[in-house]
């Protein structure tokens, strides 16, 4: 089955006003070189940046996304962002369960799945991340960590619509390091396996990697059977460095 890729570009805490407008101007225009687009764009800026850029990539096919949300709509909580929030800015996609959020501030599948839950609530696609640790693949046990993660993480009501899941091992993330493109088989098989016992649409939907992409390897790992776009930190910084990427995923 044939199914659509997205290039996605996680800028983390980087980017300021000014230079980021130009980063998505440059992007925008390479894209719109591009007669029909094979994939679909996608750059998930730091919240603050959001609803400039949704508004400057409005009608484009640069599509903009957020890093986390919170499980609720509204509320009591200082310094949290809900889904309703990035929708109304101009966000189309959100980020959920990125390893830094699971490691920094203490993400459970439980959270994990409550935020993608919330996304998808707000018309958001969720893009679902899990990935093991180097000490988990190096004790054998990474399947067995991804299973528990797509299985716990997945929101009710996932589809292959609102859900996008993203394999990014721990170890690879800024690392420079990237599995072998037989390891990356693996995990996606494994993972497409998994989903076809959760949902009716599991051939559909998009298993992105991410870790340590970049122009040089993009290619190759784009190439892996059941890999259906990136998740690219560092390389989507820069629209120069990005567009390489992308270029493999059009
Ligand atoms: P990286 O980050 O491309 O810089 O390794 C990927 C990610 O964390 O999404």
């Amino acid at each position: 089955m044939s199914v659509r890729p997205l290039i996605a570009g996680n800028w983390k805490m980087n980017g300021l006003a000014g230079e980021s407008a130009g980063q998505i101007k440059a992007l925008i225009s390479k894209a719109n070189e591009v007669a029909s687009l094979g994939c679909d764009i996608l750059i998930c800026p730091p919240a603050t940046l959001v609803g400039q850029l949704a508004e400057q990539a409005k009608g484009t096919s640069v599509a903009i996304g957020g890093q986390d949300c919170h499980a609720h709509e509204k509320g009591a909580h200082t310094g949290d962002i809900s889904a309703a929030m990035l929708k109304d800015a101009g966000a189309s996609y959100c980020l959920a369960g990125h390893s830094e959020r699971r490691t920094d501030h203490g993400e459970s599948n439980a959270d994990v799945k409550a935020k993608a839950e919330a996304a998808i609530g707000a018309e958001l696609i969720a893009i679902v991340c899990v990935g093991e640790t180097l000490e988990q693949r190096e004790s054998g046990k990474t399947l067995e960590v991804v299973s528990d993660q797509v299985k716990n993480s997945l929101p009710d009501g996932a589809t292959a619509t609102n859900t996008v899941i993203a394999y990014e091992p721990v170890w690879a993330i800024g690392t420079g390091k990237t599995p072998t493109t037989e390891d990356v088989a693996e995990v996606h098989a494994h993972m497409r396996k998994e989903l076809s016992t959760l949902m009716s649409d599991a051939g559909s939907v998009r298993l992105l990697y991410g870790g340590s992409v970049k122009g040089s390897n993009a290619a190759e790992l784009m190439a892996v059977e059941h890999v259906n776009g990136a998740l690219v930190g560092g390389a989507s910084l820069k629209a120069e460095d990005f567009w390489p990427i992308v270029e493999t995923g059009l």
